[in-house]
């Protein structure tokens, strides 16, 4: 079967891909090749974040690659905090103090609307090819919902009423920003 390897450690999302893969891939862990340096992401770009990632895997394990990187982009703040959004309310900051902060930063602004983007960064056989998940939604005015991660209790996605924390891993994992990515990613794979 072939090997590839996902750039993560994120068991998460690494159940999420190997679910999606259905057993006719076989895709390892950063664990699983060893590799226990920190990655730096110091892209100015989700692709360029995700795209140094895969790379460095390349080039210093030979694998075939592929890493991810996802962000928050809220139209009135023109697409931030995009690819600072784990580290929007300060380095090392809880998840919580993020949420809070756009909360803040949002109190009163008419104009809600928001996007989750992932780009995901393949890097096989010497070629780089980008895969991109969007999902459009709004940000609440109070956080809601007690599951998911991040910024889950303040987005809704269009379509529905409740928070992704609201609406459960469930539905969420299906319509998401990351699934939509790994599915193009998946379909690509299989036919390569
Ligand atoms: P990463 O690139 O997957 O590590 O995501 C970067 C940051 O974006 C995370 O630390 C979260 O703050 C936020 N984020 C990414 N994906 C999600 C999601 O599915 N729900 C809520 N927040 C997310």
């Amino acid at each position: 079967m072939k090997k590839i390897v996902f750039a993560t450690n994120n068991k998460h999302k690494l159940e999420e891909i190997r679910r999606i893969a259905d057993n006719q891939l076989q895709i390892l862990s950063l664990s699983d090749i060893n590799c226990n340096g920190e990655i730096d992401e110091t892209g100015a770009t989700l692709e360029e974040n995700a795209l140094v990632k895969a790379r460095y895997v390349k080039e210093r394990f030979g694998y075939d690659c592929f890493a991810d990187d996802t962000g928050l982009e809220v139209e009135a703040l023109e697409g931030g905090p995009g690819v600072y959004s784990a580290r929007y309310a300060g380095e090392s900051c809880h998840p919580e103090d993020n949420m809070q902060k756009l909360l803040s930063v949002l109190q009163g602004a008419r104009n809600r609307n928001a996007r989750f983007r992932t780009v995901i960064a393949l890097l096989i056989n010497s070629e780089e090819h980008l895969f991109e998940g969007i999902v459009r939604g709004r940000i609440t005015e109070e956080r809601r919902g007690g599951s998911g991660f991040g910024y889950d209790p303040i987005f809704i996605p269009e379509g529905h009423d409740l928070t992704f924390a609201e609406l459960g891993n469930d539905i969420k994992n299906r319509i998401s920003h990351r699934a939509l990515a790994t599915v193009k990613l998946m379909e690509f794979l299989m036919k390569k």
